[in-house]
């Protein structure tokens, strides 16, 4: 009986110290498993009298009816104890200010080329569009560069196969609009354009702005009054001057740089020049009745000078600080 009570108040503090569910079972074993010291007691029981083994029976099971409601307890104790203490690490404060949602912006190019489409299209000019993988036709043949023609290595193209490029200028879209449409015509082209290029001045994709005027009547005037026009109201500078130098392109003639002053000096700002009597004849319309203008403009050349940006990758990088400056 002694041996009992002791064991009992073995186990119950044994328990009692344990603090987590696992270590309870080995515990358990030690008092009431298969090799514990009740099941010790209870093979011992054959040794007592007749007398004394029901009393020393009853006890024993008592003892371990005991130390189980005690293991019972002992282990909801402490499965409460680490759900609460789990409970307590996942815990969300839902009271919490949130993090909010921060505005976007357009993009520095697309702010420049709707600004660009806004001006031109105030003064008729309609806006056309063409494809960025370009044929090596629309791209250079009816554009009077013709196979073999040393203009195309003046083009570092991006060849996709042996007939389609990534174009290289907007140009190609003059050419589609004009199969498509009669003269009078009035269009800019804005759009993406690629070249095998890379540095702070030139990127691999970048955009370019295509202008086409045909009609009856146009000239080289109109040319300039169109662009200067332009530039003024871009820049919001009305004393902003536009001067031309001969050039050469194979689907104008003449042909013609263009300048525009800026800081005291001049800008080179993209070319210009007469719609070459052969691009008319590619796409059937009469050099004799008809005469056209055209100009190609680099749009984050005009984009860095308005926002005074000075590394054209910036554009492309996409860092926010920098985005955010748009905003
Ligand atoms: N396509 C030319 C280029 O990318 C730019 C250009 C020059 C466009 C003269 C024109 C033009 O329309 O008349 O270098």
């Amino acid at each position: 009986m002694e041996k009992l009570e002791q064991i009992l108040n073995q186990g119950l503090s044994a328990f009692e110290a344990i603090d987590n569910p696992a270590d309870l079972d080995q515990v358990k074993s030690r008092f009431i498993g298969k090799n514990g010291a009740l099941t010790e007691l209870l093979k011992g029981l054959g040794k007592l009298s007749a007398e004394e083994r029901p009393a020393a029976g009853a006890r024993i099971n008592e003892v371990k009816d005991k130390l189980e409601q005690a293991l019972a307890v002992r282990r909801d104790a402490l499965r409460e104890q680490q759900l609460q203490a789990q409970l307590a690490k996942e815990s969300l404060d839902v009271s919490l200010p949130g993090r909010g949602t921060g505005r976007g912006g357009m993009h520095p190019v697309s702010r420049t080329l709707e600004r660009i489409e806004a001006l031109f299209h105030s003064i008729g000019f309609e806006i056309a569009q063409g494809p960025e993988i370009e044929t090596d036709f629309y791209n250079f043949t009816a554009l009077n560069i013709p196979e073999n023609h040393p203009a195309r290595a003046m083009h570092d193209t991006f060849y996709v196969d042996a007939q389609h490029v990534l174009r290289t200028h907007t140009s190609p879209v003059q050419v589609r609009y004009m199969e498509e449409n009669q003269p009078p015509l009035k269009i800019i082209a804005p759009g993406r354009v690629f070249r095998v290029d890379s540095d702070a001045t030139h990127s691999p994709m970048f955009h370019q702005v295509e202008g086409l005027w045909v009609d009856e009547e146009i000239s080289f005037a109109n040319l300039k009054g169109v662009v200067q026009d332009f530039l003024q109201r871009f820049f919001e500078r009305d004393d902003l001057q536009v001067r031309f130098r001969p050039s050469f392109f194979p689907f104008t003639e003449p042909s013609a740089e263009m300048d525009m002053s800026w800081n005291g000096g001049w800008l080179e700002i993209g070319g210009c020049g007469m719609v070459h009597p052969n691009v008319l004849k590619h796409v059937n319309i009469d050099s004799e009745k008809y005469i056209g203008f055209a100009f190609g403009l680099g749009v984050e050349r005009l984009a860095m000078l308005r926002y005074g940006v000075n590394d054209l990758r910036l554009f492309f990088e996409n860092d926010l600080k920098f985005l955010k400056q748009f905003n």
